[in-house]
């Protein structure tokens, strides 16, 4: 049991990794928490720090998600940590990897590092997606990019693509585990969006290239 605890330490650990904010202090000195929507994610450092250095914490956050479940997969399928006899090892194996990717997601918008806080679980959340189904995971990302190039409003494409990827699982009749995995992370990435949700409900959410969003 140490060892699948310490699985799901690795993928907390993973997802809490606080790119966003590592570029706000190298790329400008400053705390990316003090600058635009107070993000630590991708969209935020786009805004404030601009396109090289957002393209670099996208790519790394979407793979925080991938590590997240590669390494999970393999580490819960080594011989010396056994399933419960009741679990087949399939089974156990993509339990335990669902609960490290919901681990990454949490480590990545309340990062131990940045005293719980960070961003919003959007690009890791792709990225354990991918990992998990990526029939699912593309399917999510197509919807982002058709919102994102019609309305030019990120969150408006994370919150869709959210919940496309749960309609996705039941559609493409995924396993329970994924199933579970992709409601409770695509619930949990729409809740950081609330501050968005109450901006697009009074048409002040900024579209992309726009300026930043006021802080509450
Ligand atoms: O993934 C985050 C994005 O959907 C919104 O970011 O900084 O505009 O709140 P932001």
């Amino acid at each position: 049991w140490i060892v699948s605890a310490a699985g799901l330490a690795i993928a907390y650990l993973l997802g809490a990794t606080p790119t966003g904010y590592l570029a706000g202090s190298l790329f400008r000195g400053i705390d990316i928490r003090e600058h635009g929507s107070r993000s630590t994610g991708a969209t935020n450092v786009l805004r404030t720090l601009g396109k090289w250095p957002a393209l670099m914490v996208l790519l790394v956050d979407v793979l925080k998600g991938v590590a997240a479940i590669v390494l999970a997969r393999w580490l819960y399928a080594l011989p010396s940590v056994t399933p419960p006899a009741a679990i087949d090892l399939q089974a156990w194996v993509d339990w335990a990897a669902c609960l490290a990717g919901l681990a990454a997601l949490l480590g990545h918008s309340c990062s131990v590092w940045l005293n719980f806080t960070g961003g919003k679980s959007a690009a890791t959340g792709l990225g354990v997606l991918l990992a998990m189904s990526w029939p699912v995971g593309l399917g999510a990302a197509a919807v982002f990019g058709v919102v994102l190039a019609v309305f030019r409003i990120v969150s408006l494409g994370s919150m869709l693509a959210a919940l496309t990827a749960i309609a996705l699982v039941f559609g493409l009749q995924q396993p329970l585990p994924y199933r579970l995995l992709v409601i409770a992370g695509g619930l949990y990435v729409i809740v950081r969006h609330r501050a968005n949700i109450h901006r697009l409900l009074t048409g002040t959410e900024p579209r992309l290239g726009q300026g930043s969003p006021e802080p509450k």
